[in-house]
């Protein structure tokens, strides 16, 4: 069964489709989106291993003409240079203006291309095919599009929206769990949010969904995509620039990119962990600034260890350097960060007066264990 989701956005509206086996008929769905029957695809090694060549049976077999281009793994990826090759690609390979390229892969293949997409000829149209739980139920909808540089992640880039986002389940199934688990900090974040059903869902569905048998892990990934997606659809759909609402999607991130930026953006640690760690750093500081219970910390901090998330503790973090990337931020306004916080399981809401040692005796705190 596919399940369709639309994120309305008036005349840039488009649809989130989500199944299994859904790549062996990609053509169906991609075919009526372009111009002439001739395409661009953009992955990464890994997924060009296991899953390109579905989608390049069902183009074929739809006489829809392709190339592809396989660029390496990893945030290092998305780069200027990286950008500036894949461009210079598209224009020897005469791709027009009404032309539509597909970015196949996880969040820094979507991130990558799309805002590729949004500047090749002043803008071309393209479809996500997200293949990693993270890019699934967060960074393929919306339209934020982007690079990294040397002063932070996604520092450059655009607002970019996709025509269509494929989502095929089952494209979870050769990755490694590592990969599973760290996607999952983007899923209970919209628990988090402002779902408490669909954390209490998590916390007696969470195992099955990593670790079930094919047909529970299926099950309980369609469920959890299809639910994650709604709820970004319609933040999205309400405030597509991020001058409210949408901002409350950063939950955990303020955090999180300073753990990455300590780290390096590499594989030590991937986002999504950074995220999670990040998740449960914004709810301590909820509680330290007197807005959140206890209990609820407890159950968040509960529920990632069930999971098995990465722990803060064995990186050894230094607190001053977490402080300095923080205040490098890309949602610093008029000099002040602005923290996601929490009065509780799903009562999330943005905050700008955090007390900064308060963030400063969280993260020690945090790092002593
Ligand atoms: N990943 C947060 C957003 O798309 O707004």
């Amino acid at each position: 069964m596919t399940h369709k989701i639309t994120v309305e956005l008036g005349a840039r509206s488009y649809d989130i489709l989500i199944g299994e086996n859904i790549l062996e008929s990609a053509a169906d769905y991609i075919g009526p989106l372009l111009n002439r029957p001739k395409t661009v695809i953009i992955t990464d090694v890994n997924v060009a291993a296991h899953q390109l060549s579905r989608l390049e049976t069902s183009l074929a077999g739809a006489n829809i003409a392709f190339e592809s281009i396989i660029l390496g793994t990893g945030e290092q990826t998305k780069s200027f240079e990286h950008l500036q090759n894949l461009l210079n690609r598209l224009l020897e390979l005469r791709l027009e203006r009404s032309d539509t390229i597909i970015a196949m892969g996880g969040g820094v293949i979507g991130d990558l291309v799309g805002f590729g997409a949004s500047i090749y000829l002043r803008g071309i149209n393209f479809i996500q095919i997200p293949t990693t739980l993270l890019a699934q139920v967060d960074s393929s909808v919306g339209g934020k599009t982007g690079i990294n540089t040397d002063h932070g992640k996604n520092l450059i880039g655009a607002f970019h929206q996709p025509n269509l986002v494929l989502i095929d389940v089952t494209t979870l199934e050769t990755l490694e769990m590592r990969h599973i688990v760290s996607g999952y900090g983007e899923v209970v974040k919209y628990g988090l949010i402002n779902d408490e059903p669909f954390f209490s869902w998590l916390e007696q569905n969470g195992k099955l969904l990593l670790s079930g048998t094919t047909e529970e892990k299926r099950s309980a990934r369609t469920e959890a995509i299809l639910r994650s997606c709604q709820a970004k659809a319609a933040v999205v759909a309400d405030d597509e620039h991020e001058s409210g609402a949408r901002a409350l999607l950063n939950l955990g991130h303020t955090f999180g990119h300073a753990l990455e930026a300590e780290v390096g953006y590499n594989d030590k640690l991937y986002h999504g962990e950074a995220v999670a760690m990040g998740i449960i750093l914004a709810f301590k500081l909820s509680e330290k600034s007197g807005l959140c219970p206890p209990e609820d910390v407890l159950r968040v901090e509960r529920h990632f260890e069930n999971i098995s998330a990465k722990n803060i503790n064995p990186f050894n973090f230094d607190v001053d350097h977490l402080l300095h990337h923080m205040r490098g931020d890309k949602k610093m306004s008029s000099g002040k960060l602005t923290f996601v916080v929490c009065r509780g399981i799903a009562k999330a809401c943005l905050s700008n007066d955090v007390n900064m040692d308060d963030v400063r005796s969280v993260l020690e705190e945090a790092v002593r264990g």
